[in-house]
């Protein structure tokens, strides 16, 4: 049964697709689209950010260390929808114009971290293999200690771009604090055990 897991995760992380493509065949995008498909890709890629995030406090939450084994799918569906964001920023929005795009990165402060944040997801999605967890050894999980910066820029990128930290901001940045104290109190009991 347990094998059957990992491939309906799978499926199940395409949820996006399909709510995206039955949005576009059925002509539901709303008055903006181009604006419609970038939110509804970013927003999702903050939602997998989260639920990445929270296997390891599942784990111990539930004594089951079965969360971990769909971890690093989750991070690369992330990193998989953070990038269809930002080509439908750079393709659909600015049509591979890369003068007023770099502009924009340059002179907006939420495009500059939100293009940070998919910047930094790049070495975690590079090094997610197996292999790349043996070869880096305790640097490993040094590196992708980076996913909580890129959670915290990823909360920013939207309260900047919502110029107001109203509902949707909010919830998401809950979500965010809940989850780093959920860290910190964790590596702190950890600490403490150690210890004893
Ligand atoms: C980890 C990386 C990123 C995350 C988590 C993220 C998240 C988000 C979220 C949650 C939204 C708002 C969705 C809504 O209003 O419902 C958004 C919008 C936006 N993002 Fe990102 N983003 C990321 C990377 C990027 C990158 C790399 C770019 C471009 C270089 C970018 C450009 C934009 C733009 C322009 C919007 C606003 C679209 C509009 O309303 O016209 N984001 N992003």
């Amino acid at each position: 049964m347990k094998n059957y897991f990992k491939p309906a995760v799978f499926l199940i992380s395409l949820w996006p697709i399909y709510i995206i493509s039955y949005q576009i065949f059925y002509n539901e995008l709303g008055p903006e689209p181009v604006d419609r498909i970038i939110n509804h890709f970013g927003e999702w890629t903050l939602i997998f950010i989260f639920i990445t995030l929270s296997m390891s406090p599942l784990k111990k939450i539930t004594k089951s260390s079965e969360w971990i084994k769909f971890r690093r799918m989750l991070g690369l569906f992330a990193f998989f929808y953070a990038s269809i964001h930002m080509l439908s920023y750079v393709g659909l929005d600015y049509r591979f114009d890369f003068e007023p795009l770099i502009d924009d990165v340059l002179k907006k402060k939420f495009v500059f971290i939100g293009f940070s944040a998919w910047l930094l997801l790049i070495p975690l999605a590079l090094t997610s293999s197996d292999k790349m967890v043996r070869l880096l050894k305790h640097n490993w999980k040094k590196l992708h200690k980076l996913i909580y910066v890129i959670s915290i820029f990823g909360v920013l990128h939207f309260i900047w771009l919502s110029k107001t930290i109203y509902f949707k901001p909010l919830i998401f940045l809950i979500i965010l604090i809940v989850l780093l104290l959920f860290r910190i109190k964790f590596n702190k009991s950890s600490i403490i055990s150690n210890k004893n």
